[in-house]
């Protein structure tokens, strides 16, 4: 179960500047990505959501657990998306009283996944793993933010260099090029 990607802004001359800055051993990885992607945080995008769904709800009101949901995140470098059948394990023993219900009672009738849209996402050349940030036991919460208050797509954390640098300092974790920048 995954995600597909919304649109992302073409890459700026002030990027191309800034790399000129940079050693050749660490601009070759930085390039590919540059070519491809740029931005993360796109906090005027809508919601592109195919279901309307409600972390508030889910998250906050049936105190649902994010790993109950999110299950690869503490193994793996991305937390992942429920399954379909996930969400109808409740579903299918409660009335489709919203809109939104009824589109996931129809995607599972005709067994077709929903394509939930990720809507804030690190450039490529950039690494990051939830593993092992999960390992030193920093909450879900420490970098989303207020998620069981969400009532859209979670956006709140920038995942801008300066966010993870500062942090990395805090907590006395590497501040080296090639530990972000393969
Ligand atoms: C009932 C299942 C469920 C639970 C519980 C849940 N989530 Fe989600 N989460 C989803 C679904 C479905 C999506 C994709 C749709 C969306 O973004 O609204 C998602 C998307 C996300 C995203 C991705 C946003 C992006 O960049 O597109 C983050 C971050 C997130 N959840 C964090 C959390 C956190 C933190 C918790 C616990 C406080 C949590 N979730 C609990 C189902 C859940
Ligand atoms: C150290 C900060 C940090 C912590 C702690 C963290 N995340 Fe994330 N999360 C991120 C970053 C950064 C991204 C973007 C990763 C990317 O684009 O490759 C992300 C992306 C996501 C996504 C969307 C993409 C994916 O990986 O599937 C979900 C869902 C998510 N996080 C859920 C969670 C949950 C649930 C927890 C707690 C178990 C959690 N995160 C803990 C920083 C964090
Ligand atoms: C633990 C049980 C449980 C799980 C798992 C669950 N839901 Fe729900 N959901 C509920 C309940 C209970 C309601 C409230 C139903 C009502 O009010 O009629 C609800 C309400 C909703 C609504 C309407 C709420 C609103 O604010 O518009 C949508 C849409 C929805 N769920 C989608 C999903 C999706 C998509 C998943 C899987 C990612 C999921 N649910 C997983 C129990 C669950
Ligand atoms: C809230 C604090 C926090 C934030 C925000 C954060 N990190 Fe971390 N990160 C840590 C800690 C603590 C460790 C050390 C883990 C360990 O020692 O096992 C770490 C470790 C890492 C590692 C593994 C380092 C190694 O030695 O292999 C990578 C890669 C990483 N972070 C990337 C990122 C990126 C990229 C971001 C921003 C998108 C980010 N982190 C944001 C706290 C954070
Ligand atoms: C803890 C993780 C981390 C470390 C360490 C790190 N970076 Fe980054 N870097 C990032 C993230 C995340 C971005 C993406 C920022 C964005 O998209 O807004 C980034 C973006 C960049 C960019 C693209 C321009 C920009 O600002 O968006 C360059 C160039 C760059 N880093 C160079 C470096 C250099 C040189 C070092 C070592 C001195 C370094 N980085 C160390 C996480 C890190």
């Amino acid at each position: 179960m995954g995600f597909t990607s919304a649109d992302r802004p073409p890459m700026t001359r002030a990027l191309w500047q800034s790399l000129g800055l940079i050693s050749l051993a660490t601009v070759s990885s930085l390039m590919i990505g540059l070519l491809y992607s740029k931005g993360s945080a796109d906090s005027t995008a809508q919601d592109q959501q195919p279901i309307p769904f409600n972390h508030a709800f889910h998250a906050g009101e049936l105190a649902l657990d994010c790993r109950y949901c999110h299950r690869a995140a503490h193994v793996s470098p991305a937390a992942g998306v429920p399954s379909l059948q996930l969400c109808m394990g409740c579903h299918q023993n409660l009335d489709a009283t919203t809109a939104g219900i009824k589109t996931l009672v129809d995607h599972w009738q005709r067994q077709e996944p929903v394509e939930w849209v990720r809507l804030q996402r690190l450039p490529d050349f950039v690494y990051f793993t939830h593993e092992r940030h999960f390992a030193r036991g920093l909450e879900c919460t420490t970098c989303h933010g207020d998620v069981i208050r969400m009532t859209s797509t979670p956006r709140a954390a920038t995942y801008e260099m300066g966010w993870c640098l500062s942090c990395h300092q805090q907590r006395g974790a590497s501040r080296d090029c090639v530990t972000c920048h393969k």
